[in-house]
């Protein structure tokens, strides 16, 4: 596995697999490695000749300046699970590499900005699609994986391809979750083992839907996951919304939508977690 921190260096190092015309997939990532990212890498590797990882933990997208320190950060472990799983390339660069000065880039996101992720942390995807269209560049990927556990991310990726003219081939992942159901996320490793333990309420609660739905209880649906979930003192919703799964538009009435997807955000202390369930109608 080759470990590369800089711009010019991974360009030429790709453009020899490139005129070879070997296919290229791409895996970005913030590090602090759990089974889920390597569940993207495998993907990866079934449907590409070379496998691409990043780790780069991107300051833009943080609108919380304490949640940017906290993050963990595990490169000797993450780079131990890339050899061992048998990614080929990982990039690393560090902020200087990638914002050699400050990027107010704007995209056009449109609504995806003005709703849940995008309401609750203000700049956030304008953040996600600056990095991710620099490594895009970059990588020059033919197929890039992202995973559903950021349903709301996904979108973004989706829209940033289509305003930037990209051909890269978005890939979108199942969320891999933990035995207790709870979705892995490098967050986790920040909960204490009680915490951990009781995260798990939050799947089981957003997984009802279905049985409200089948009730003809939907209406009630959002009242009831926040009580549950706040019962618990060692939880806050944050927000729940049900939004129709490929225009994220806000669900009222399960009429004229195909599938829903039903999206939450819980703080556990200064901990901030997020998942969904996607339901076809
Ligand atoms: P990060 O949180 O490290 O996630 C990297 C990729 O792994 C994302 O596509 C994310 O959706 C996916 N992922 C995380 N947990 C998952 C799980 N439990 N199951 C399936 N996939 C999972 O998302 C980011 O980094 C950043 O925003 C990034 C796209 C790298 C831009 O900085």
């Amino acid at each position: 596995m080759k470990v590369i921190n800089n711009i010019l260096e991974i360009t030429s190092y790709l453009n020899s697999f490139v005129s070879t015309g070997k296919k290229i997939g791409f895996v970005p990532t913030m590090g602090a490695l759990h089974f889920g990212h390597l569940t993207l890498i495998n993907t990866s590797k079934d449907q590409n000749d070379i496998t691409v990882a990043s780790i780069f933990v991107n300051p833009t997208q943080f609108n919380d300046k304490q949640d940017f320190e906290k993050y963990p950060r595990n490169t000797t472990e993450d780079l131990k699970k890339l050899s061992e799983i048998g990614c080929d390339i990982v990039f690393m660069p560090d902020e200087k590499e990638m914002y050699p000065e400050t990027d107010s880039t704007k995209f056009n996101l449109g609504k995806l900005e003005e709703v849940m992720e995008g309401k609750f942390r203000p700049g956030h995807f304008q953040g996600v699609a600056i990095i991710v269209n620099k490594l895009f560049k970059i990588v020059k990927p033919n197929n890039a994986y992202f995973g559903q556990k950021d349903f709301q991310q996904l979108a973004v990726i989706k829209k940033l391809v289509s305003t930037t003219n990209s051909t890269v081939n978005i890939v979108s992942c199942p969320i891999i979750r933990e035995s207790n159901g709870l979705a892995m996320s490098s967050r986790n490793t920040r909960l204490k083992e009680e915490e951990f333990d009781q995260a798990s309420l939050i799947f089981s609660t957003i997984n009802q839907l279905s049985n409200y739905i089948a009730n003809n209880k939907f209406s009630d649906f959002k009242t009831w996951v926040i009580s549950q979930i706040n019962e618990n003192k060692l939880f806050r919703t944050e927000y729940i919304e049900i939004v129709d799964t490929e225009t994220l538009e806000i669900v009222t009435d399960l009429k004229n939508h195909k599938s829903i997807t039903c999206c939450i955000a819980v703080y556990c202390g200064q901990v901030r977690l997020i998942d969904n369930i996607q339901i076809n109608l």
